[in-house]
């Protein structure tokens, strides 16, 4: 069977790398795609928005599955045409992208559904939100409702953080007029972040294993947040505790709730988490594989993903039931950004080593923001790799992707170097206690 992933990130080419594995699999198309998922996939000039174009390529190369990485063409409505067209895809209907597309839907359907978050009100004006932070005696955070790249959530320190926040999202509208009609001001929370992935399809929740993210540009979690300078999977924070409260306090009761809204949810439902002293607190949905946490997640994953996506695109993922299959080791994914990334950056920079590392085992270098430049892979994008590598222990991980970092080069490089740190100073018996599979 043919697949088409919609994209052109490093999840996408994890996406494509895997789903290449399968025996089924005859040829993995990517749309746009990069350098690296022409390597292992064939790229096909269509942007992901595109859906006309994309289904108009489904049909004419007898795409089997389409798999959708990000979350625009998903809040566009690919699935709901692709299903209308007779195309399987895997994902969720536009209604259903809600969870992550509103932020006001997710929280009221978390209030609904009685889903641990952190307490919060609407508002659609800015003068009783600016009154409303005024009397709180503790830090807010301050969301746009509508998709604005990641950027439409402000954490604040101060009140004063809080009304500049209110200002830049309603009265100035940064983030786009649609965006900041309403915004939701919630409880800053405190705790460790961690995200669940889930692959969920009628009433069958496979939950991947857990990973965490790095959104903070530079080391020590400091300097603005980007889209994740690295991840690592599992992570011992996601006790199988931990995964069994998100799972029966928040995974289901939403999934309940979804169908009773009659939007059933089908696709990836991630749950972002901060893991606090009180426990879990649901801080977001995203309804699609997380950048980069699927990088670290699908170099450990043994099951056939291909089999696993067109069993639920089909609604038979019960299938499934008795679990997937994980490589033991633990895999650490460090991302490779260009100098100036999240704010702008130069293009078309030669990227050197690639060769070296690509012999080097257990060890694999998932593109984000590649291009070919007449046969020479350059850079094309903030986040430009996202090493990844497996490892007998976590630290073993940590340090193989290290070492293949180390061979490789471009102008303006960055990368942090504390990925899974926090991880391992856990194991090293601090915090939080070890999983059972580290
Ligand atoms: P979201 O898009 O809602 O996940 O927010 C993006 C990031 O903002 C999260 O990954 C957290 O780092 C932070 N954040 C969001 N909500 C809260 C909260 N209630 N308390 C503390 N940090 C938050
Ligand atoms: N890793 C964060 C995201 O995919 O949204």
């Amino acid at each position: 069977m043919n697949v088409l992933v919609v994209g052109k990130g490093g999840r996408e080419h994890a996406l494509v790398w895997k789903l290449a594995q399968s025996p089924r699999v005859s040829q993995v198309f990517c749309a746009p795609g990069n350098a690296g998922t022409a390597q292992d996939g064939v790229n096909v000039p269509i942007e992901a928005n595109d859906i006309h174009e994309l289904c108009r390529f489904a049909k004419k190369n007898e795409i089997g599955l389409t798999v959708v990485g990000p979350e625009e063409p998903l809040a566009l409505g690919i699935v709901d045409y692709f299903q209308k067209e007779g195309l399987r895809i895997f994902g969720p209907t536009k209604a259903a992208a809600q969870l992550e597309t509103s932020k006001v839907f997710c929280k009221k359907l978390m209030r609904d559904a009685d889903v641990p978050t952190a307490e919060f009100r609407v508002f659609d004006h800015p003068e009783p939100a600016r009154r409303f932070v005024e009397t709180r005696e503790y830090p807010v955070v301050v969301k746009a409702d509508g998709l604005a790249a990641g950027k439409g959530v402000i954490v604040c320190d101060t009140h004063a953080e809080a009304l500049a926040a209110i200002e830049r999202i309603m009265v100035r509208e940064e983030f786009g007029r649609a965006a900041g009609r309403q915004i939701v001001i919630e409880k800053r929370l405190e705790g460790e972040e961690l995200s669940v992935l889930a692959i969920v399809a009628g009433r069958t929740i496979l939950t991947l294993a857990p990973a965490q993210d790095h959104k903070r540009v530079f080391d020590n979690d400091t300097g603005p947040n980007t889209g994740g300078m690295g991840a690592y999977c599992p992570a011992p924070l996601g006790t199988s505790a931990i995964l069994d409260e998100v799972e029966a306090h928040a995974l289901v009761p939403t999934i309940h709730a979804m169908k009773r809204r009659r939007m059933p949810f089908r696709g990836v439902l991630y749950a972002g988490l901060m893991v606090t002293n009180q426990g879990p607190r649901l801080l977001e949905y995203n309804v699609r594989f997380g950048d980069p946490e699927t990088q670290a997640v699908l170099m450990r994953l043994k099951t056939d993903l291909f089999e696993l996506l067109l069993a639920a695109a089909e609604d038979r993922l019960s299938d499934f039931a008795e679990g997937l299959q994980w490589d033991p080791r633990p895999a650490v994914c460090v991302v490779m950004a260009s100098q100036g990334y999240p704010g702008p950056y130069a293009k078309g920079k030669l990227i050197r080593g690639l060769e070296d590392v690509a012999r080097m085992p257990d060890v694999k270098v998932f593109h984000a923001g590649t291009k070919i430049d007449a046969n020479h892979v350059v850079t094309d994008g903030g986040r430009v790799l996202g090493v990844t590598a497996l490892g007998d222990t976590l630290a073993d991980a940590k340090r193989n992707a290290y070492s293949a970092v180390g061979k490789i080069s471009f102008q303006g490089a960055f990368w942090r170097t504390d990925i899974a740190d926090k991880a391992l100073r856990h194991l090293h018996g601090t915090t939080a206690p070890a999983s059972e599979s580290l």
